[in-house]
Parts: structure tokens; C-alpha cells; sequence
């Protein structure tokens, strides 16, 4: 299903992000507040030390997050 698959996005170094970990924001794969709305776990905080590309993970199953591990590959 593609709403699972990998974001891919730009991250900037030393900007503050926020995973969506709920799968309700429609700012994927970043949270935009709808998980208080579902009473859902809230989302992880993140940073990153240099400019880069990266794969999000879209489907909350990862075992590495908030990046992509291919577990969208399973379901
Ligand atoms: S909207 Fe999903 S964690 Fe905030």
C-alpha cells in the first residue's frame, strides 16, 4: 500500500523534528497534532547532525525509527 511506503525528505542540521508515530497527521511522515485528537502515542523528536537526504518511515513498523527499514515490505 503506498500510504505505507518510505518518505523520502531533506532534513537540515540541528532543526528539530517530529515523526509521526500515530499514522492520523496529514503532514506525513511528520506530526501535525492529530494524535491528541486519538488519544495516540505522540511523536518522536528528532535531529540530525548534518544536511541530508533520508527515507522516513511511513508505515510505523520500523525497528529502526524514525527511519525506513524496509518493513513496509512485510505487511
Ligand atoms: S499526529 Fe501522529 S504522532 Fe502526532
Amino acid at each position: 500500500m503506498s500510504e505505507y511506503k518510505s518518505h523520502k525528505v531533506k532534513l537540515e542540521a540541528g532543526k528539530k523534528y517530529a515523526w509521526c508515530t500515530c499514522r492520523f497527521s496529514a503532514d506525513q511522515p511528520f506530526c501535525d497534532g492529530s494524535h491528541r485528537k486519538h488519544n495516540a502515542t505522540p511523536s518522536l523528536a528528532f535531529e540530525v547532525d548534518t544536511d541530508k537526504e533520508v527515507s522516513l518511515c511511513g508505515c510505523k513498523q520500523t525497528k529502526n525509527p524514525p527511519y525506513c527499514d524496509g518493513s513496509h515490505n512485510d505487511l
